[in-house]
């Protein structure tokens, strides 16, 4: 049942006192009940991009109290644009309408605009507040929530950054309803990742419901979406800055990493390379006895069926993954460090995989 407010169900990412809530509802982006709250003080700058304002904008301007001053940044559209040069920007519009440490970013885009935004917010004055409202299903089940927040570099991904924790996450799923198919898809990349990291039972129920959440069944996609985002949290809570545990949910992005990077940002989505990441992750779990080949089977067989590639880009040698994994984050020293499956709902992170075995798969793995 809808609650009045829209709120269909609210999470806690507990940390303490910056704890915050994950507002899951319909309507969201046109009623003021679930941000007002969460606002610092008086000053209010939206950031958004070109696909995004035409949308969605106007009716989130509209619902807030005139009494706040609100102005937008709109940036443009694209994970090329996910850089350093265009944060300056939002840095711009804030001095320009002299905002101070009381005011608050509000992130209305996809996972582009919510890391830029974060880092704006982390680094502006030396940190202000920061609301997430995720507009694709990536980032409504992974990228708004947890705090890590920044930019690319030419030379890796996310490689500049910090992390800050928004004041509130709020889900509006009706901003899915104009999503392009091949976005939806790139976000169940992340959905399946929590089910292969963590819950065997997640992984059972979207093998039986992948036909409704493509076809954007809303019932289906909320619990989704709640799900994942309670994983996310739970990890999270555990591990803010990752040390340990939070590193799994990096499952397939050390592969899918180097691909985006490799591609040239944006040419292969984010949650595309996640996809083939962890076709790559689980095929090197077979070759090394971890999983069998049953295992195997339903892991290729749930990505290939969110309707993403198993195959790695043609062009792609060893010699241009293992260029990109050694500047991975999560390497210590000079070791590669690798989150491989135990079994399907439990993974691990290792340093162990030799290199020899991991080259043999780089120059195996099919291509597209
Ligand atoms: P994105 O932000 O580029 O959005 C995808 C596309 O959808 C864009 O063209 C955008 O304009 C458009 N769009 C967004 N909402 C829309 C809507 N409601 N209707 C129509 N079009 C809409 O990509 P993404 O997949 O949301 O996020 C990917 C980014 O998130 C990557 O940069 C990745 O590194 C980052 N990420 C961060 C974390 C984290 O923990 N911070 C986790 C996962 C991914
Ligand atoms: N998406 C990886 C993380 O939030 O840790």
């Amino acid at each position: 049942m809808t609650h009045p407010n829209g709120v269909l169900r609210t999470l806690q990412v507990a940390l303490g006192e910056r704890s915050y809530p994950i507002h899951i509802g319909t309507g969201l982006l046109s009623r003021s009940e679930s941000i007002v709250p969460y606002l610092a003080g008086q000053q209010v700058m939206i950031v958004t991009n070109e696909t995004i304002a035409p949308l969605y904008l106007e009716a989130l301007t509209q619902c807030l109290p005139e009494t706040l001053d609100v102005r937008s940044v709109v940036l443009p559209d694209g994970e090329q644009y996910k850089s350093v040069e265009q944060v300056g920007r939002i840095w711009d519009a804030l001095l320009e309408a002299g905002f101070n440490r009381r005011c608050t970013l509000i992130a209305l885009g996809g996972g582009v605009i919510g890391d830029m935004v974060g880092f704006a917010a982390a680094s502006y004055q030396r940190g202000v507040a920061f609301i997430q409202i995720p507009t694709t299903l990536l980032s409504q089940v992974d990228s708004s929530v947890g705090g890590k927040t920044g930019v690319n570099h030419p030379l890796g991904k996310n490689m500049i950054g910090a992390f800050w924790q928004p004041k509130a996450v709020v889900v509006a799923i009706d901003s899915l309803d104009t999503l392009p198919d091949r976005e939806l898809s790139a976000g169940l990349a992340e959905v399946i990742k929590y089910g292969f990291i963590r819950d065997a039972a997640f992984l059972s129920w979207l093998e039986a419901n992948m036909t409704a959440l493509r076809q954007r069944d809303p019932e289906t996609l909320a619990e989704a979406i709640a799900r994942s985002c309670q994983i996310k949290a739970d990890i999270v809570a555990e591990d803010e800055t990752e040390q340990g545990v939070r590193a799994l949910l990096n499952l397939g992005h050390t592969f899918g990493h180097a691909i985006e990077a490799h591609q040239g940002y944006g040419n292969w989505l984010h949650g595309e390379a996640v996809g083939a990441g962890m076709a790559m992750a689980a095929t090197l779990s077979r070759e090394l006895g971890a999983i069998d080949d049953a295992a195997l089977d339903r892991a290729l067989a749930v990505i290939e069926s969110a309707g993403l590639p198993l195959a790695a880009p043609a062009e792609m040698t060893r010699e241009h993954f293992l260029t990109h994994m050694r500047r991975d984050k999560k390497n210590i020293d000079s070791r590669l460090r690798l989150v491989l499956l135990n079994a399907l709902g439990d993974a691990c992170i290792s340093d162990a995989t030799p290199p020899e075995r991991l080259a043999a798969l780089l120059d195996a793995y099919p291509r597209a």
